[in-house]
């Protein structure tokens, strides 16, 4: 399966993709976390990205899409991904549905998580991630069980630097997903609308239940 999940910042589509890709089996193609490494490591990618990201911007669509092919072409990938914060343009869409096609497939379903601006800026505000594997926390609604540590592996807990809140506006206008993209999708029958303002438990169910009804209808 090939699933794609849509949002705006902070609306959980990193919380849900690590869920659904451990119940589904599927491999997590998160294109923000990607760059991030990149950045991180220094790497030719990294330092042509980084003032996009710093700013909150979109990084243009050339060098995001050259990204996601080297990501897609690696063997793992190739049994099934959920896509997370990617594609965010019409452009970035149409070349997924081209690396799709070579390996004889598509995508599955988009599955847009909605939220209010309100609670997303509360999310982003609050939250933590593992410096060390990229778990996710909340101070509010998911705070780890010892001050500054993960749960899962022990590691320190940071702040992402696009979470401060200049750029979180900055994000809010701009890294919504387009009416151009999800027109794409819903024409094609593939867009499916989640609520996101309910409980991380709630928001899984709901989609392994619209996931559940794409598969059915496939088989
Ligand atoms: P990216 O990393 O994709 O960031 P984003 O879209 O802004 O989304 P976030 O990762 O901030 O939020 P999320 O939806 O994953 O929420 P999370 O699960 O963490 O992109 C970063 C940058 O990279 C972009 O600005 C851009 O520069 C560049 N970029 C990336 N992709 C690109 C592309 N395709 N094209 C061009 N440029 C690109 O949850 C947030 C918080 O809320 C957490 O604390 C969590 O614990 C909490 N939470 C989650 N769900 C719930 C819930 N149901 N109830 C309460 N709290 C919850
Ligand atoms: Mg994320």
């Amino acid at each position: 399966m090939y699933l794609i999940l849509l949002g705006p910042p902070g609306t959980g589509k990193g919380t849900q993709a690590k869920l659904l890709a451990e119940r589904r089996r599927l491999v997590h193609i998160a294109s923000g976390d990607l760059f991030r490494e990149a950045v991180q490591q220094g790497s030719d990618l990294g330092q042509r990205v980084k003032a996009y990201l710093d700013r909150g911007e979109l990084v243009p669509d050339e060098l995001t899409i050259a990204m996601l092919e080297e990501r897609v072409r690696q063997p793992e990938a190739q049994q099934g991904a959920i896509f997370d914060g990617y594609p965010r343009t019409l452009q970035q869409a149409q070349a997924l549905d081209t690396m799709l096609a070579h390996l004889g497939t598509a995508a599955d379903a988009a599955l847009l998580i909605t939220a209010s601006d309100e609670e997303l800026i509360r999310r982003l505000s609050g939250r933590w991630l593992c410096g060390a594997c990229g778990e996710i926390f909340h101070e509010r609604s998911r705070p780890p069980k010892l001050a500054g540590r993960c749960d899962r592996c022990g590691g320190a807990l940071g702040q992402r630097d696009d979470d401060k809140p200049d750029v979180v506006r900055r994000r809010l206008q701009g890294m919504r997903p387009p009416e151009a993209l999800l027109d794409y999708y819903r024409q094609q029958g593939k867009l499916l609308e989640i609520d996101g303002e309910q409980e991380v438990e709630a928001v899984t169910r709901n989609l392994l239940d619209a996931i559940e009804r794409v598969a059915s209808a496939v088989r």
